[in-house]
């Protein structure tokens, strides 16, 4: 059966940079706790008219495919993954295919935040291997700011995300033992509120207050007063030292189980691209799996936490600075809402 490799990369990031002291005019934070605590020392925030989770993916898609010596006709499937959609629905995948002016071809979201890249680009190896598709478009793009709350009360949560977008072009291969050798997913829903947004969602109902009288309160439907609101009912909720001790596991174990699967060690790995949760996560996992500094790619301090899209922004920042070369072995990994939990290996 033939694998499927990279083609091309792409990255694109906003413009405007908000440093760890541009959040503290707007909350209680400051520079030190946010560098000590996550390694970050600004991220991007889209323009808040200007620019959507699809058009900053747009951006992103366009450079990958140049990259991989196609135009946007020769596309022939699109996986987009993110938690932060244009719209509830329908997803970004439609709007991206209109946005570029695709072929009328196969367009899928993918819902799996800080994993989603992962699960997208583990889903494109396998139509690629059995022939399906030749040129599958995989994007992760954020536009986090649209949902963020930039009150104190929220600090915990808006010091750590930033917006992005990142894309590859998957190709089927020839050459044995180059390109993805595999992917390997997990989930466990038993946590899936400690890092989560409940609203819209048809869960919702269940945390609002009664209203007597309104059809809501019968039927359903989505209805959420102005306390509800002000109070922060549809904001992201993170319990950030679950998350944390969740991942350091998790993290590990999805990349031993990668190298296990293809007869590797650690010390095979050219290069690791951790999902950018938490420096610190990287760091802890750096330090078990025995790489040293040179063998790890964070650039986390320059944008935060970019959920779906942090993977391809690192995996492309690496290329273009030329820290992957031809038969590299290249790690990603990721863990994140769901909790879901990822790897793939790539022979570059
Ligand atoms: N600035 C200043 N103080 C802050 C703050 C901020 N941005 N956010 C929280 N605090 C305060 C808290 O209010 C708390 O104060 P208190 O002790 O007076 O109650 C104190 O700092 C400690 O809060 P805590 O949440 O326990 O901090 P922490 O050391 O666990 O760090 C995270 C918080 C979010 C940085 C950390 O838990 C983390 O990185 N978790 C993983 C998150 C993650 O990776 N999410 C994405 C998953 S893909």
């Amino acid at each position: 059966m033939q694998s499927s490799k990279i083609a091309g990369v792409g990255y694109y990031v906003p413009k405007n940079v908000y440093t760890n002291n541009d959040l503290s005019r707007f909350m209680e934070t400051n520079d030190e706790w946010i560098q000590e605590r996550t390694g970050i020392k600004e991220r991007r925030f889209a323009d808040r008219l200007g620019e959507t989770t699809t058009t900053i993916g747009v951006e992103a898609a366009k450079n990958a495919i140049e990259r991989a010596g196609i135009t946007a006709q020769d596309v022939d499937f699109i996986i987009f993954a993110t938690l932060s959609p244009d719209y509830y629905f329908p997803g970004c995948g439609v709007l991206l295919q209109r946005e570029m002016k695709m072929k009328e071809i196969g367009a899928l979201d993918v819902r799996n935040q800080c994993s989603g890249f992962l699960y997208a680009l583990s889903i494109a190896d396998q139509f690629i291997k059995t022939g399906m598709y030749k040129n599958i478009l995989v994007v992760g793009s954020e536009k986090h700011s649209f949902a963020m709350d930039f009150e104190t009360r929220s600090r915990n949560v808006s010091v750590i995300f930033g917006d992005g977008a990142g894309a590859v072009v998957l190709q089927p291969t020839q050459k044995e033992g180059q390109g993805i050798l595999s992917t390997h997913l997990h989930s466990d829903g038993a946590d899936a509120e400690i890092l989560a947004m409940f609203y819209p969602g048809a869960a919702a109902n269940k945390w609002l207050p009664e209203k007597p009288g309104y059809p809501e309160q019968e039927l359903g439907g989505l209805f959420m007063t102005t306390e509800q609101l002000e109070g922060g009912a549809a904001l992201p909720y993170m319990d950030g030292p679950a998350v944390f001790k969740k991942a350091v596991v998790k993290f590990p174990e999805v990349i031993r189980e990668a190298l296990a699967a293809n007869n590797l060690k650690a010390e095979d790995i050219d290069l690791l691209v951790p999902h950018q949760a938490n420096l610190r996560i990287s760091q802890y996992v750096q330090q078990l799996l025995g790489l040293s500094d040179d063998k790890v790619f964070n650039n986390i301090q320059k944008y935060g936490n970019t959920t779906a899209a942090s993977v391809p922004i690192a995996l492309c920042e690496a290329w273009e600075a030329g820290k992957i070369k031809e038969d590299d072995l290249v790690c990603l990994a990721a863990f994140g809402s769901g909790f879901t939990w990822a790897s793939a290996l790539i022979r570059w």
